[in-house]
């Protein structure tokens, strides 16, 4: 069987993972700091906090725009719960858009009219690693004094005007769970614009305490009540050594996904709009009958699965309700499927999948 997802585990890791143990600092340490510096380069932003989730970057988010009760999120259904959990359980109320069904993006188009004196931020994922429409996003959201939230959790390495995502809105959240580009077993980043924001991001992640305080840490005054959410030196040594190969990660899925763009050419299969400048975290197709396909591939020895289902559908989710049809997540969600396109697919694997596909 093709997988969906693999877990790239890094050469060594027993080792550097002995020696964190070793060193007695299990959990903020030199690890973390050097990962966060790293990460940070990668991204092209240094206003990085590293946490132990991307679902904790989404609410540290959310906290830093003032989500709560009486304030609104502009969000898409198209996502992992992930995204839209925090701001019920913050008790705030999510505002749902529409998406491009070529894309599965948010469609600016459908935001404007959904901003109201309560709204506070739009939040929206770059699914499958394709940027959404940033700019267009942005614009509205300077327009309205709003903040904008990438939930960039699929989007690890893609850029978007040329830049790495991570750059242009006023929150960026990756996760480092199991199955992203890259993995810490569990763990995620955000990333700020502004760095009054990370600043007080950092002292949120430990209890509103600024670790790196000289004396004693607990004499601090607390001034705004935080969490437990930072990442600990065993994640973080975990993510120093894939930051050594995650480059040649996110090449070979670009390479994968310009391959079956140019091979794919089954009438009966839509492609999701080619953009060079994702990292294709998974690889979209479309079609009529999703369960048949699905069921072929399978049969043909290749997985193959939904991922995300709409999340306006879940029963937390029933005081949310969209006045409006939302016609696009409607034919996304009913069409879509994700193939394996990831570093592990051999040529003949790539081969295999294309022919497989072509002949449904
Ligand atoms: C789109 C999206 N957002 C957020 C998350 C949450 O990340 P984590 O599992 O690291 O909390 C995930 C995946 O898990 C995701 O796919």
């Amino acid at each position: 069987m093709i997988p969906l997802f693999k877990i790239n585990v890094p050469k060594n890791i027993g080792a550097k993972l002995q020696e964190v143990f070793d060193s007695g600092m299990i959990t903020e340490g030199s690890y973390s700091d050097q990962f966060e510096k790293e990460f940070g380069e990668f991204i092209g932003n240094k206003n990085v906090s590293l946490l132990n989730s991307g679902t904790s970057a989404l609410s540290l988010a959310y906290r830093l725009c003032g989500v709560g009760p009486g304030k609104e999120v502009i969000s898409s259904p198209m996502t992992c719960m992930a995204t839209n959990e925090p701001i019920i359980t913050m008790g705030g109320k999510i505002v749902w858009a529409d998406i491009e069904p070529d894309t599965g993006n948010i469609d600016p188009a459908s935001v404007e009219k959904l901003v109201t004196e309560n709204t506070v931020a739009i939040v929206a994922v770059h699914w499958a690693g394709t940027p959404f429409n940033i700019d267009a996003i942005n614009k509205i959201a300077k327009k309205y004094n709003i903040k904008v939230i990438e939930d960039a959790a699929h989007a690890l390495g893609s850029t978007y005007n040329q830049k790495p995502i991570g750059t242009h809105s006023d929150y960026v959240c990756y996760s480092f769970q199991a199955i992203k580009h890259l993995t810490t077993v569990d763990g995620g980043a955000l990333a700020c614009k502004n760095e009054e924001d990370v600043k007080l991001a950092r002292k949120l992640r430990w209890f509103g305490l600024d670790r790196k305080y000289i004396g004693s840490k607990w004499e601090q005054d607390i001034t705004d009540a935080g969490y437990k959410m930072h990442m600990n030196n065993v994640n973080a040594a975990i993510g120093l050594e894939q930051m050594k190969t995650i480059q040649n990660v996110i090449d070979a899925h670009k390479k994968n996904a310009e391959y079956y763009q140019e091979k794919i050419v089954n009438p009966k299969i839509k492609k999701t709009k080619y953009d060079p400048e994702s990292s294709y975290w998974i690889y979209t197709i479309m079609t009529e009958n999703r369960q048949e396909l699905k069921e072929y591939l399978l049969t043909n020895g290749i997985a193959s699965d939904v991922v995300h289902v709409r999340n306006d559908r879940y029963s937390v989710c029933k005081p949310y309700q969209s006045q409006e049809s939302l016609k696009g997540v409607e034919q996304f969600c009913n069409e879509m499927l994700c193939i394996p396109v990831g570093w592990w697919l051999s040529q003949d694997d790539l081969n295999k999948i294309v022919d497989v596909i072509n002949k449904y």
